[in-house]
């Protein structure tokens, strides 16, 4: 186990960003010096007498590989400590185990389809009841808050129409209620949800933190400790850990976090502005273009200056058709489910990652049957735009 003393934490918490995504966690191994900790592919530890131990009994419970990348997270994202798990939906399912029979809570009507599949299908069978509402406005979410709320969940930017939520104005009026944001498709890297009032972060560490589409993982990262015991309580209790290989990998993908971030925003910008501009193109959805319906929201809420992220979302003239022709007429960039990693990848979210939610549902919350979504890979710009081009052409042919 890395011993980090109280003074050195410290210190370590006024480090730049990049400095804490490269050093938080990870110091060189103690018995050999290698500077990439050791993977601790171990089920159990050896106990000098019972009771007697360094600090680990059982991988489940704990592992030195996932507690590295735990308080690298932890640090990253301004908590008092984080929980990893197998995926995102485990931490998300972790987060809504804080609640219990007869509870309340409040989800953004735009979230990943996995969320509401979850809350409907499975835990409604627990007796926990659910309200969708537009989180982006404050008199949607007085109105939906009911005396048993505990819990107000939300995802900004959203998947897919980077449809945003004040987290600040929220944090004003939740009451008792817990304030949980999903921040999979800015990372700490642009975002800081605790610093603006947030008491849960939680990731699809599959995304943008390990970015490079290798791994599945989750993460829930918490302002207090209580939240914090509660959520590491459920982590050991349900089981749904992250291994050792998966931690060691998403910990070498956060090393270039900030740079990647950096990069995905300004390659984003770039196609955002080429699609705007494009005759073909009826409706381009990104944060950084002046025409975005919150342009000043997330101007205020990105805390680092570091870009509004890799993900937009567009439609085609031609609507559906034009939609999925498009998307399989492509050469360099993929269609994927993922997001978030160094190669371009483009959804069709109607059919791939929002197919859980009804078609109502998904018109209410804006998203059409020909909304594309573009992850903005880390390829040189020019040939992304060369090959959205040739699709786009391809539409009318
Ligand atoms: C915003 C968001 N949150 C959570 C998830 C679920 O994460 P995972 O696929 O790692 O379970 C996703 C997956 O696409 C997502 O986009």
């Amino acid at each position: 186990m890395t011993l980090v003393t109280q003074k050195e934490k410290t210190k370590k918490k006024e480090l730049g960003f990049a400095t804490r995504a490269i050093h938080s966690g990870q110091s060189p191994d103690p018995t050999t010096g290698a500077v990439s900790p050791p993977i601790y592919q171990t089920t159990t530890y050896a106990q000098q007498a019972v009771g007697v131990h360094k600090g680990y009994t059982y991988s489940r419970t704990g592992n030195p590989s996932v507690s590295a990348l735990e308080e690298n997270l932890s640090e990253l994202e301004k908590g008092v400590g984080c929980a990893c798990f197998s995926s995102g939906m485990a931490a998300i399912t972790a987060v809504f185990s804080l609640l219990s029979q007869g509870d309340h809570a409040i989800i953004s009507e735009v979230v990943y389809g996995g969320t509401p599949r979850l809350c409907n299908n499975i835990l409604s069978r627990f007796g926990i009841n659910f309200t969708y509402a537009d989180t982006s406005s404050e008199t949607e979410v007085k109105k939906a808050i009911r005396e048993n709320t505990k819990l107000i969940f939300v995802e900004t930017p959203a998947n897919p129409t980077l449809k945003l939520t004040d987290i600040r104005a929220l944090s004003g009026i939740k009451g008792s209620a817990k304030l949980v944001v999903d921040n999979t498709f800015s990372s700490p890297a642009l975002q800081l949800p605790i610093e603006l009032g947030a008491d849960i972060v939680v990731h699809s560490t599959t995304k943008f933190i390990e970015g490079h589409n290798t791994t599945i993982g989750g993460a829930v990262i918490s302002k207090n400790k209580k939240d914090h015991e509660d959520i590491k309580f459920i982590q050991n209790a349900t089981g749904s850990i992250l291994s050792p290989f998966n931690a060691w990998l998403t910990l070498r993908g956060l090393k270039t976090l900030e740079l990647r971030m950096k990069k995905h925003s300004e390659n984003a910008q770039l196609v955002a502005e080429y699609l705007e501009d494009h005759p073909k193109v009826s409706k381009v959805l990104y944060p950084g273009l002046s025409s975005f319906p919150q342009a000043s929201l997330a101007k205020r809420q990105n805390l680092t200056k570091n870009g509004f992220g890799g993900i937009l979302a567009f439609e085609l003239k031609g609507g559906v058709k034009a939609g999925l022709r498009f998307a399989s007429s492509l050469s360099l960039i993929t269609l994927a489910e993922n997001l978030g990693a160094v190669e371009t990848m483009v959804t069709h979210p109607a059919t791939m990652t929002h197919a859980a939610m009804s078609k109502e549902a998904r018109e209410k919350a804006g998203i059409t049957d020909g909304l594309i979504r573009v992850s903005v890979g880390l390829e040189d710009p020019k040939d992304i735009i060369e090959d959205l081009d040739q699709g786009i052409k391809k539409t009318s042919s």
